[in-house]
């Protein structure tokens, strides 16, 4: 281990204004793109200040993974985090800590280990054909859609259906959705998040009072669901036995003597996993439709691939056949590289700690800069290049670019993640072409962080393959 040679005082950092720090500095939007500015000019140990709070950065690969690996003994989320997640009934197995969060994360790996990744994939065959009818139609009348919306609504059917044994459905129905009001909880997370004070604990702003009016009709479904799932256990007794879904097993441990489970973390697992599973697939599907779209010889490529593997089916109806759709993953891996949708983490050491050389005190906020590697020549050749061909060799570092985080609370979702980008990629290169894929005032696509990494809203246009 390195000796410690430096405290977080001796650090560098941007100029701070008194009272606010470097808030003025950081748009919440592009605080992630602030923050990876001044890495580039202060190197991969660096402090800055969200109001009277210091923080460290690190953008240092290698740190960052002995950070990640370092839980949940020498770091947890941050005690805001697990705050302001518990304030929006969101207190489930991302915001926790220590034991709750040991007792619901064994819960969560049951629920998407392969083999329940695998017996679902009927269930996610049927979403995906539904989801293209929606794009036939899309295409058959030349209309130009919602690319996020759309996608989105194909990830929380599929979340739903994996997580509670529920087919929501709706990719088939009009109007609005529960995905309608998750969409503004995002923001508001990242907005708190990034707040000097607890404003909300004082003064209700209109954004607040509307954020308070989509939670109570999402926390309304999330009711909904759980009480299918108590019926469908009320009258199976062997459900008892082997719950089908994650759900159920909450259930089940919530009702069982001594639990560690209470209602509320049912409740707020529930809603996590809707949040966590939705926007991270989404957008990054709709960073790689806008990456590729930019790369005549990579859509060419993907089109043949899917055409070549997929044959005359519309989409993959087969687990099997998503193992051979190489360039597809590969597609996944180069977008993740570059547009990692969680471009920063945020975590809080519990003990006195050395990062690299430096010496932490206990309750010191990481920014972990999660891209910065990535971007590094010295590990990738022609960083900023969409290259999807350099994930097919041997070579790739893969402990640089960790998309899905790493250690003890990597991502347990990135299975189905990654299953669903490559279902849902090949599926729209086999049957369609894109026409166009546009924002909708023509201005170039900027990265916008509302707690994940969107691209811009994008318009897309596609037609049927002939
Ligand atoms: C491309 C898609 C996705 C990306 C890039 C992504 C990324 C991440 C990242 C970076 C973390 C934090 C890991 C860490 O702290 O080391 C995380 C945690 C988590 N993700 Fe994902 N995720 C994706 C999809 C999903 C899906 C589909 C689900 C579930 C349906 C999911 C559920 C979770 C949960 C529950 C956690 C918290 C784990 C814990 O704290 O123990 N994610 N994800």
């Amino acid at each position: 281990m390195a000796s410690a040679t430096r405290s977080l005082s001796d650090l560098p950092g941007p100029r701070r204004l008194p009272l606010i720090g470097n808030l003025h500095q950081m748009d919440t939007a592009r605080m992630h793109q602030a923050m990876e500015t001044w890495s580039e000019q202060y190197g991969p140990y660096f402090r800055f200040r969200v109001g009277r709070r210091e923080l460290l950065a690190v953008s240092d690969s290698a740190a960052i993974g002995t950070i990640l690996r370092d839980r949940p003994a020498g770091y947890r989320r941050t005690q805001l985090l697990e705050t302001v997640f518990q304030e929006l009934g969101i207190a489930g197995v991302f915001a926790a800590n220590g034991d709750a969060w040991r007792a619901q994360r064994r819960m969560v790996m049951a629920a998407f280990d392969t083999r329940h990744v695998k017996s679902y994939f009927p269930f996610l065959a049927r979403v995906t054909e539904r989801f293209y009818r929606r794009l036939c139609a899309h295409a058959r009348c030349g209309i130009e859609f919602d690319l996020q919306a759309d996608l989105m609504r194909y990830t929380v059917d599929v979340v739903a259906g994996l997580a509670f044994g529920v087919d929501i459905n709706t990719i088939e129905s009009d109007g609005e959705t529960i995905q309608t009001h998750l969409n503004h909880v995002f923001p508001m997370l990242n907005r708190r998040l990034a707040a000097p004070f607890a404003y909300w604990r004082w003064v209700r702003l209109p954004a607040d009072r509307a954020l308070d009016r989509h939670l109570e009709i999402v926390h309304r479904e999330v009711s909904r669901l759980i009480g299918q799932a108590r019926e469908r256990l009320a009258c199976n007794a062997e459900l008892r036995e082997a719950p089908a879904n994650l759900i159920e097993a909450m259930l089940v441990e919530s009702e069982s003597p001594g639990a560690e489970l209470s209602d509320e973390d049912v409740a707020g697992n529930v809603l996590t996993m809707l949040l966590a599973g939705e926007d991270t697939t989404a957008n990054t599907l709709a960073w790689l439709m806008h990456l590729a779209s930019r790369e005549p010889a990579v859509l060419e490529r993907l089109s043949d691939e899917a055409k070549g593997v997929l044959g005359a089916s519309h989409y993959a109806e087969r687990l099997e056949t998503v193992s051979a759709l190489k360039f597809t993953a590969a597609c996944a891996h180069e977008t993740m590289r570059l547009k990692p949708v969680a471009p920063i983490l945020l975590l809080q050491a519990s003990a006195p700690k050395l990062v690299g050389d430096v010496a932490i005190p206990t309750g010191t906020v990481v920014v972990a800069l999660m891209r910065r590697g990535s971007m590094d020549e010295r590990y990738f050749e022609r960083p900023e290049v969409f290259e999807p061909e350099r994930w097919l060799g041997t070579t790739v570092n893969e402990r640089i670019s960790m998309p899905f985080g790493a250690g003890p609370r990597i991502c347990p979702g990135r299975n189905l993640a990654l299953l669903e980008i490559s279902m849902v990629t090949s599926m729209i290169f086999r049957n369609f072409e894109i026409k166009a894929i546009r924002t909708p005032d023509g201005r170039p696509v900027e990265e916008w962080l509302s707690f994940t990494m969107a691209p811009s809203p994008l318009l897309m246009t596609l037609a049927p393959r002939s």
